[in-house]
């Protein structure tokens, strides 16, 4: 049990300047631009756990070049934003649940757990003193960016003793370059991103590494994002890079694939699978395969499909191409519950609709 921890402040004395941080925000773009300041928060197992919570100037971290995250990949990170509700307060969605998903990481990754109200009041206090950083472009937001490294220099082959929970911001505007209405996959037949038994459900570095080349694979192939098949059979349709999918059926039936342990259980997936049932949709949480997924949306058995996430909110997806094998979705458009998701979900976000899941936390 990690004893009550009160985080000191150092303040950057060379913040960015005003006109500097106002050009930066009038267009973020993703995971580009960084606030002045970082929380960091250390775990040494001899000293019972963890210790010397901070807020400081972001900054380039010492690392001993034995520190077992450069060698064995003990690494997890979370991604959440922080809306600004029309009153001006700053907002986080859900963050329980992310602080929950980084301990089920960590779990996996044989690292230690990080008590709830540590990972909370470590955005708290990032917000508190970089919450200025907010973008000024419309659906902008400051994503955070939590994390937690080993830091111990051993090179033995075991779970390090000694780590590092590091919070940064980056404030942002929309995860896709292209401004098309509708994002087109390539099927990856060659790779996979996670296999039974791996690590498929933490939200661990060595998974976004597996992704990349399928990724330029897809790029160069014209398409915004790459879709993974399950490793066993390849025919079960898993996730995207960095988002989850759904499947609308033209009767009016949801699909999205099960949590069995190859993909991450996303915080958006989640909250969107409440807001269907809400409206009464019956969402099934069941293998669909790549063969009917060509096969349905040829029929118009499928009128609509969208990933989702953090950073992706809810995207619609407008066409697929497997190998030679292009096909369309509905007519590649946007589809009426696509949007109408986006809409309701994005609204509890920004406060313009009432919260009647508790899924919003203010700050300040
Ligand atoms: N799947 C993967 C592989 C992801 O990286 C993410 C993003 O975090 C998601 C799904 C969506 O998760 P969430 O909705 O919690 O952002
Ligand atoms: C997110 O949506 O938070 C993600 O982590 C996706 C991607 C940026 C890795």
């Amino acid at each position: 049990m990690t004893a009550p921890l009160s985080f000191t402040r150092e303040l950057n004395p060379d913040p960015l300047p005003t006109e500097q941080r106002e050009a930066a925000l009038a267009s973020p773009g993703f995971g580009k631009v960084f606030t002045d300041h970082m929380i960091v928060i250390d775990f040494d197992e001899a000293r019972g756990g963890w210790h010397t919570a901070r807020l400081c100037p972001r900054g380039p971290l010492r690392l001993d070049p034995a520190a077992a995250v450069l060698h064995y990949a003990q690494e997890i990170f979370e991604g959440l934003k922080v809306y600004r509700h029309d009153s001006g307060r700053l907002a986080l969605f859900r963050p329980e649940a992310n602080a929950a998903r980084l301990n089920a990481s960590a779990r996996r990754m044989a690292m230690p757990t990080l008590p709830e109200h540590l990972f909370l009041q470590a955005l708290g206090e990032l917000m508190e003193v970089d919450g200025h950083w907010f973008p000024a472009v419309s659906g902008g937001s400051i994503y955070l960016r939590p994390f937690m490294i080993a830091t111990e220099a051993f090179l033995g082959v075991r779970p390090a003793r000694q780590y590092k929970f590091i919070v940064i911001a980056s404030p942002v505007g929309g995860y896709f370059k292209s401004d098309a209405p509708a994002v087109s996959l390539w099927v990856s037949r060659q790779h996979v991103r996670a296999a039974p038994g791996g690590t498929g459900a933490a939200k661990t570095g060595g998974n976004y590494a597996a992704s990349l080349i399928p990724i330029a694979e897809a790029t160069e192939h014209g398409c915004d994002q790459v879709v993974f098949l399950d490793a066993v059979e390849r025919t079960w349709v898993e996730e995207l890079g960095g988002m989850n999918l759904f499947f609308v059926l033209a009767d009016g039936r949801v699909i999205t694939p099960p949590l069995t342990g190859t993909i991450l259980p996303g915080i958006t997936r989640d909250s969107l699978i409440t807001l269907l049932r809400d409206e009464g949709v019956a969402v099934a949480e069941e293998p669909y395969s790549i063969d009917r997924w060509r096969a349905d949306a040829g029929s118009g058995v499928l009128s609509e499909c969208f990933a989702c996430g953090t950073a992706a909110v809810v995207t619609p997806v407008g066409s697929v191409l497997d190998g030679e094998q292009r096909f369309t979705i509905g007519d590649g458009a946007p589809g009426p519950l696509t949007k109408r998701l986006r809409e309701r979900l994005t609204r509890i976000q920004s406060g313009s609709a009432p919260d009647p899941y508790g899924w919003v936390t203010q700050l300040g």
